[in-house]
């Protein structure tokens, strides 16, 4: 057991970390022997992402979320499960802002994203790093070109992008892999440079829509550690996901979402509910 200090927004907070490295070194891959620092969020601290009475009905009619409430510390990590259709991309995509409630609310370090202006939605997205399945790079563009797009957009200087397109680089273990185009690369590795791209803006949260839906096993899980130190560090993150052993392994908080509706909210939980052990409920 070891204490860490981290301050957030609303003042110091207190994280319990926790050694799944012994966990993971029951498993043969050997992504899974890096020792793994898992954070426990202070529930007690006001949430970074709340929602409230928060409903989607998209034009054709489909009510995609039916009363969703949801309360996220800072420094959570959460799977959102379910089966197809039943609003897990839905929900990321309100908080994203990418669609607007129906009806209800949803703030986001205490703004109200419905209320948000157009002109402050680049602020808020980069605050926030997308990760979706389809890794949603621009071919066209080198490994680095890719990651320094954003930067490069609101001009900043030559020598930051460098720096930050680097340490990006480095903490997905790509560097040298700058000017390859994206084509030239495994699915693990664009996973990992779409990683390196949300990580140059130094993201509260990182949001992530099934993104190791295209991945192998071994590759899925390497994705997996490398949203597990980003948690470390501080991060909030957000995952859309149907994989079960990813899921049943980690044991983080669970939510599962079942016809727009949260079916269920644990905070050391699995891809399905278990009816043998009972869970220590997150709220
Ligand atoms: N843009 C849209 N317009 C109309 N209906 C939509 C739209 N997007 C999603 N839906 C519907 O809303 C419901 C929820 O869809 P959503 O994509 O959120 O599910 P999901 O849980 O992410 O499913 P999957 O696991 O297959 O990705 C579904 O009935 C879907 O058909
Ligand atoms: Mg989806």
């Amino acid at each position: 057991m070891a204490l860490r200090e981290g301050v957030g927004p609303f003042g110091a907070l207190r994280y319990t970390a926790r050694d799944l490295a012994t966990r993971a070194r029951r498993r043969v891959t050997t992504q899974q022997e890096t020792q793994l620092m898992v954070l426990t969020p202070d529930f007690a601290t006001r949430p970074v992402i709340s929602f409230q009475h928060v409903h989607k009905t998209y034009p054709t009619g489909t009510e995609a979320l039916r009363d969703v409430n949801l309360e996220v510390p800072e420094g959570d990590f959460l799977f959102l499960v379910g089966p197809s259709g039943a609003g897990k991309s839905t929900l990321v995509r309100l908080l994203i802002r990418e669609e607007k409630p129906t009806r209800g609310k949803i703030f986001v370090d205490g703004i109200e994203l419905g209320r948000m202006k157009r002109r402050k939605l680049p602020y808020y997205r980069r605050k926030v790093g997308l990760v979706f399945q389809d890794f949603k790079l621009l071919p066209n563009l080198t490994v680095f070109e890719n990651i320094a797009f954003a930067m490069r957009v609101l001009g900043e200087p030559d020598h930051k992008v460098q720096a930050r397109v680097a340490e990006a680089l480095d903490t997905v273990s790509l560097s040298g892999k700058e000017n390859s185009y994206p084509s030239s690369l495994s699915g693990g590795e664009q996973q990992r440079v779409a990683i390196a791209r949300a990580l140059v803006h130094a993201p509260r949260f990182i949001i992530a829509d099934e993104p190791t839906g295209n991945l192998d096993p071994a590759t899925a899980w390497e994705i997996m550690q490398l949203f597990l130190r980003i948690n470390a560090r501080g991060a909030t993150v957000v995952m859309a996901t149907h994989n079960r052993e990813i899921v049943d392994l980690l044991r983080r908080r669970v939510i599962a979402i079942d016809a727009g509706q949260i079916a269920r909210d644990d905070r050391s939980g699995r891809y399905h509910e278990d009816v043998a052990k009972p869970q220590v409920r997150a709220q």
